[in-house]
């Protein structure tokens, strides 16, 4: 049986709402990486555990940082913690988060040989955790608000699995797709098929809506976006008809007209695609974004002030507020409450 079968009923459901369809009386918010750096409670519990991996890893703990952001910012929707790279992990990769310098993997994936090294996806590495997570979580929030699972596209988690870390130019990752793309083909595959087993056990555990994350589309031009991202991004959204999906593909700009094409029910966008431009692109689904994460700088009269032309700007009733990309960690804590409370005082007429 389903967890969600035994769930209470949510009592604040406007992200569902929002991504079937139905009417709102205004638009959810919540924040990409809202659990995380930006709040000190969450820096407290992260030493407690030992660190960022260590964290991930003890479910108890990360169900109580994923819970933070409603309870200390009020925010429409908790996000599961944990990380797009505990797949490499799972599949036979282990990473380090290394301070300053983000993630960094001691193997690649580079050569036939390195790939026959990866093992399929069942339930090893960080999976379980995180499936535990999610249960303490739906528990914890006693169906206050919907709770996100989430997994990398495919393609960005190439990235990590070919680079080793993140890049400035990708060109290792890049350079596999031009010289040897029936190896890229068949890495991008096996990590699509352990991204649908993981995104089912996240919603077998829980999950009312998962977020696919392309972090690195925008790296790519349209051709090779809509050859390596897309066709396995479209695999995912075909696999998973449980609950709503929302596909974010940052920087992928080049291809809004394919992106709304996807059976899923919400497209992230990112601060640099015009709202209008985002809105004449897609035919059924809602749009999440857009806010630039730097705006958070500003003065909280700036951040309402934009926040409302934000607003304004999408089509009432199919927009999901949020930022353009993750929260940075040095975000001035008093923002984070200037823009959820913006959107919270804006009502639809
Ligand atoms: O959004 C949330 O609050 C949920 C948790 C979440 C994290 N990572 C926690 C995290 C989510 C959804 C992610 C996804 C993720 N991880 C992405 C896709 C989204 C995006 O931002 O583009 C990517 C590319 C990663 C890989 C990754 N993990 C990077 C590049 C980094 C930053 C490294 C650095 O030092 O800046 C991480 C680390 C990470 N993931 C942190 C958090 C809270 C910070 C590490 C810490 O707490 O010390």
């Amino acid at each position: 049986m389903s967890q969600n079968q035994s769930a209470p009923i949510l009592q604040n459901d406007l992200l569902l709402r929002v991504a079937r369809g139905e009417t709102v009386h205004r638009a959810p918010v919540w924040m990409m990486r809202q659990a995380g750096r930006s709040l000190v409670e969450y820096k407290q519990v992260q030493v407690q555990a030992g660190g960022f991996r260590a964290l991930i890893a003890q479910p108890a703990l990360a169900a109580e940082v994923t819970i933070q952001p409603v309870e200390i910012v009020g925010v429409d929707a908790a996000i599961i913690f944990s990380d797009i790279l505990v797949i490499p992990e799972a599949m036979g990769l282990p990473y380090q988060m290394l301070p300053q310098k983000g993630p960094s993997f001691e193997e690649t994936i580079r050569s036939s040989a390195d790939m026959a090294r990866l093992h399929p996806v069942q339930s090893e590495g960080n999976l379980d955790h995180t499936y535990e997570a999610l249960r303490i979580t739906k528990r914890l929030l006693n169906g206050r608000v919907p709770l996100i699972g989430f997994a990398g596209a495919p393609w960005t988690i190439f990235c990590y699995m070919t680079e080793g870390s993140g890049s400035k130019t990708f060109s290792v990752a890049k350079s596999i797709l031009y010289r040897n793309p029936v190896f890229a083909h068949d890495l991008l595959q096996r990590i699509t098929d352990a991204t649908i087993i993981y995104l089912r056990g996240q919603i077998a555990a829980g999950a009312d809506l998962v977020q696919i994350f392309d972090s690195w589309a925008g790296a790519l031009d349209r051709k090779t976006f809509e050859a390596f991202s897309l066709p396995y991004i479209a695999q995912i959204c075909a696999a998973i008809q449980e609950v709503p999906k929302t596909v974010f593909a940052k920087g992928a700009f080049f291809s809004l007209d394919s992106l709304a094409a996807l059976d899923c029910q919400v497209l992230g966008i990112d601060w640099q695609i015009d709202a209008e431009m985002a809105t004449a692109a897609i035919k059924k689904q809602a749009l999440q974004g857009n806010a630039d994460p730097c705006l958070l700088y500003a003065a909280p009269e700036v951040i309402a002030q934009e926040t409302t032309a934000m607003l304004n700007a999408f089509p009432a009733g199919r927009h999901i507020a949020n930022l353009g990309h993750g929260i940075n960690p040095d975000t001035p804590r008093e923002s984070l409450f200037a823009f959820v409370e913006t959107v919270k005082n804006h009502r639809y007429a």
